[in-house]
């Protein structure tokens, strides 16, 4: 196992929800696992008024209860709750660092992780503040997490705060998505198989599918969703993350520059969405009550904190259209949305229909071949092929067959997507972490569209808590000859 340096793991915003729900156990495992050194520290700053002793009894309970299936080990969180620290500062008056400042003195060869967890509004007070305390050293990083902005004005804003004090190459921009064990394997299945380098262009796929459907509504974010909505909250990110991974070209290693280099290629490549391809190639939805597994659940304005005037979508999909040689002509059709009929992640690579069929009733009971890639829950690889019927059957029938390509059964605990990338930050390996000039060209594509639907007054289409979105996205598909999978 590769040797870490000592750390100091610094949480800002450390009693907020993700610090609680996601890094904690994040750090939890690493720590349990041994890829932090013992000398090192998780301090968690927060504006709570609480001891160091109700820190870690807070830290206890909120492990017992987050981390997944039996994990939590009492034994050896009396070896853990050593690492953990606490630091009362409201982070928005300077002197409140001095306490940071004091703790952290004469550690300065250590280095120093900067977890801003929270509100974007306030990353640049708090490098500010670092700052001016002195608290940045050269084994300093800082990790952000989204959204970085609404738009690519408000995002330069972050950016610029940020890199007034930290240089990019110190900066980690999480998009949780790429430390999904599922979503690295794309790399895996793409540049480590032969099998699918020469037929992954357009001469032999005929169109791309990506559909993130959550069950869930807004978990207590009306406020924050609603000034954000699907496409700001998952498309611009997530999905868009996802999308240059299946298309990008092959990165010459998987240093952090050369595979953000390919994706950026990716991103500048997308056709600007704009004019009548607004209508015609995005659906905004927007749910209403219904009920998701036979339980009733309320519509998007009766949710917690909802309010009746907002015309946010909760549901976005889109045809995109990749301008460069090896996508001309193969659309990549993404698709997210909130209390949908069931939470799952896929990618279908749909591949073109054989050129001319040998067999009864002209092929029509063949099936293009398909490679579906499930990233949750249930991960799994299948590809569908056709094969032949067995035995004496009238003439020759065909049959589509499921070939499973899922990781043994026996696979060790697949991480969660935080600890990867908090083992990254560790490590200082930055490929997983977004450049900023991929955020920002991430938001000059998503702003043309959010432009356009603001200025053409695209509103978003209701559509019932429980089902896969409203109609229109269905026949925004189908007008291409296509569907949906599995639909
Ligand atoms: C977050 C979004 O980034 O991702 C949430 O803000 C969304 O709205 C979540 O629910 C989905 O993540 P996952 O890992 O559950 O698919």
């Amino acid at each position: 196992m590769i040797q870490n340096k000592i750390c100091d793991i610094i949480i800002f915003g450390g009693h907020g929800d993700l610090a609680l729900r996601k890094l904690m156990p994040a750090l939890y495992h690493l720590c349990h696992d041994g890829h932090l050194p013992q000398e090192s520290r998780i301090i968690s700053v927060s504006r709570d008024e609480v001891s160091q002793a109700e820190h870690i009894a807070l830290m206890e309970e909120k492990l017992k209860l987050n981390l997944k299936g039996d994990c939590f080990d009492a034994e050896y969180f009396e070896t853990f709750k050593n690492y953990l620290t606490y630091v009362k500062a409201d982070l928005t008056q300077s002197s409140s660092y001095e306490k940071l400042a004091t703790l952290l003195k004469g550690e300065e060869e250590r280095e120093r992780i900067n977890y801003l967890s929270t509100s974007p509004a306030l990353f640049g007070t708090i490098c500010k503040s670092l700052h001016e305390f002195d608290l940045i050293t050269p084994q300093s990083r800082v990790v952000l997490e989204k959204p970085i902005g609404r738009d690519l004005a408000s995002s330069r804003v972050i950016n610029e705060e940020v890199a007034k004090h930290f240089a990019e190459s110190a900066i980690f921009r999480i998009d949780h998505y790429l430390g999904k064990d599922t979503v690295q394997n794309i790399l895996a299945l793409r540049f480590s198989n032969m099998l699918f380098a020469p037929i992954w262009n357009a001469q032999y796929i005929d169109h791309i599918q990506i559909t993130v459907a959550e069950s869930v509504g807004l978990e207590g974010r009306w406020d924050y969703y609603n000034e954000y909505g699907a496409m700001r909250d998952m498309i611009q990110n997530h999905l868009m993350q996802l999308l240059c991974l299946v298309t990008m070209e092959p990165p010459c290693s998987l240093d952090g520059d050369a595979v953000r280099d390919e994706k950026l290629k990716v991103i500048r490549s997308l056709r600007p969405i704009e004019g009548e391809d607004l209508t015609t190639k995005t659906v905004r939805g927007q749910y209403s009550a219904g009920a998701i597994n036979k339980e009733a659940v309320p519509g998007f304005f009766e949710e917690e904190g909802g309010s009746p005037k907002s015309d946010t979508e909760t549901f976005a999909a889109l045809r995109v259209d990749i301008d460069n040689w090896r996508w001309y002509n193969v659309p990549i059709y993404l698709r997210t949305g909130k209390r949908m009929s069931k939470r799952y992640s896929e990618i279908v690579v749909d591949f073109k229909e054989i050129p001319h069929s040998i067999f009864p009733n002209k092929g029509s009971c063949i099936d293009t071949n398909k490679l579906v890639i499930r990233l949750q829950p249930d991960e799994s690889i299948s590809m569908f092929i056709m094969n032949k019927v067995p035995g004496l059957t009238d003439g020759m029938r065909l049959q589509k067959v499921k070939l499973d390509l899922k990781a043994a059964e026996d696979a060790p605990r697949v991480p969660d997507a935080y600890e990867y990338l908090l083992l990254d930050v560790v490590r200082n390996h930055a490929a997983l972490f977004m450049r900023r000039d991929e955020v920002e060209a991430a938001w000059t594509w998503a702003d043309t569209i959010l432009d356009g639907w603001c200025k053409n007054e695209i509103k978003p289409k209701p559509y019932p808590a429980g089902t896969n979105g409203p109609a229109a996205s269905i026949a925004m598909i189908e007008k291409d000859g296509r569907s949906w999978y599995g639909e």
